[in-house]
């Protein structure tokens, strides 16, 4: 057993209230590989933000759940390099499927844990969540939890029933759970196809899609019925459309890719979404910039040389998602 606590981590408990209380968000950065986590760090520690570092699924199949833990523990030790005196680091176990795999993060350094029991019937998504809650917590160990289907307003709008989270539903989960926050669906989904053509309106000026506002009016309810809780948005990439115009540019294909605009994210950043989370605009970056450098310079074939300037340009976008997104720099001194 490696507590989080030894490696420096910390849980997500204050860090939530004290976002909730200010009205910001804390940035939850997927990672999967060292230039990423480079990035993340090099982000948080100069515009001091409290970060959340999400391990997914995919992601312990493709870099080792251990090698991840033990780059989150080097991490720690990278932001105080770079003059963070108290790094506000969390170690987060990203949609964790089943009460085992959540054990298994606790027992190895992980400080927070994802049980996403989304997809079950209601009373088993609480039985789940209730016991991942009893066991993380003997170990101060924070779990998050998911009411609602992240299905987007394309899926919603076709469904005979709602996905979105039911707000008479969460004051019953969160006190038979005990869980320490909730991920809602407002409309959010995963990826860079969030919505589709004829969800959205095309911008006059540019040609490019619009997309249909969250539910924010969901959101609230949530709110009133839980005063004060923390809720995470999942789903929350924007796909930046330089970074989509570069790939198309440059030999990729995405086609009509769009995400969440950045407003409402600063819109659902002063609420109770106290968490958001953000993956795909990172894939995009770095995808876009190496594109682009294996066009420029056909003949480079060092990594450093390709994947140096994407790690470049993935820190841009974490300092722009603290700074001018999510309001959360400055917030870990
Ligand atoms: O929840 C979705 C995250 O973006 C993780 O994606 O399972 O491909 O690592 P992944
Ligand atoms: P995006 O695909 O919108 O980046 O969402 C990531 C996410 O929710 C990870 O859990
Ligand atoms: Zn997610």
């Amino acid at each position: 057993m490696v507590s989080y606590k030894e490696l420096g981590l910390v849980n997500t408990r204050a860090m939530f209230a004290k976002a909730v209380k200010g009205g910001y968000a804390i940035p939850a950065f997927n990672f999967n590989n060292m230039e990423q986590l480079q990035a993340i760090i090099k982000a948080s520690a100069e515009t001091k933000s409290p970060v959340i570092l999400q391990v997914s699924k995919g992601a312990r199949n493709y870099a080792n759940q251990t090698l991840l833990r033990y780059m989150a523990e080097g991490a720690v030790q990278y932001a105080k390099e770079l003059g963070w005196k108290r790094p506000q680091i969390v170690l987060h176990l990203d949609h964790g499927d089943s009460y085992e795999i959540c054990k298994s993060c606790v027992q190895t350094g992980f400080s927070s844990v994802m049980i996403d029991g989304s997809a079950l019937p209601y009373d088993e998504n609480v039985a789940l969540t209730k016991k991942v809650v009893r066991y993380a917590h003997r170990y101060d160990v924070t779990v998050e939890a998911e009411l609602g289907v992240l299905a987007g307003v394309e899926d919603e709008v076709a469904a005979e029933e709602s996905h979105y989270t039911k707000p008479e539903e969460v004051i019953d989960f969160v006190t038979k759970t005990g869980c320490d926050s909730l991920a809602i669906s407002i409309g959010t989904s995963h990826g860079a196809y969030k919505f589709k053509p004829e969800q959205c309106t095309r911008d006059p000026k540019t040609g490019k899609l619009v997309p249909p506002p969250l539910a924010f009016d969901v959101l609230k309810q949530i709110e009133k019925k839980l005063p004060g809780f923390p809720i995470v948005l999942h789903g929350s990439s924007s796909v930046p459309q330089e970074y989509v115009d570069i790939i198309n540019s440059h030999g990729g294909k995405l086609p009509d890719a769009v995400g969440i605009p950045e407003e409402q994210l600063r819109k659902a950043s002063k609420s109770a979404v106290c968490k958001i989370n953000i993956d795909s605009d990172s894939r995009l970056a770095m995808t876009a910039a190496v594109r682009k450098i294996f066009t420029d310079k056909p003949g480079e074939f060092d990594p450093r040389k390709y994947l140096g300037p994407a790690r470049d340009e993935m820190e841009k976008l974490y300092k722009h998602k603290i700074i001018n997104v999510l309001g959360s720099d400055g917030k870990a001194k």
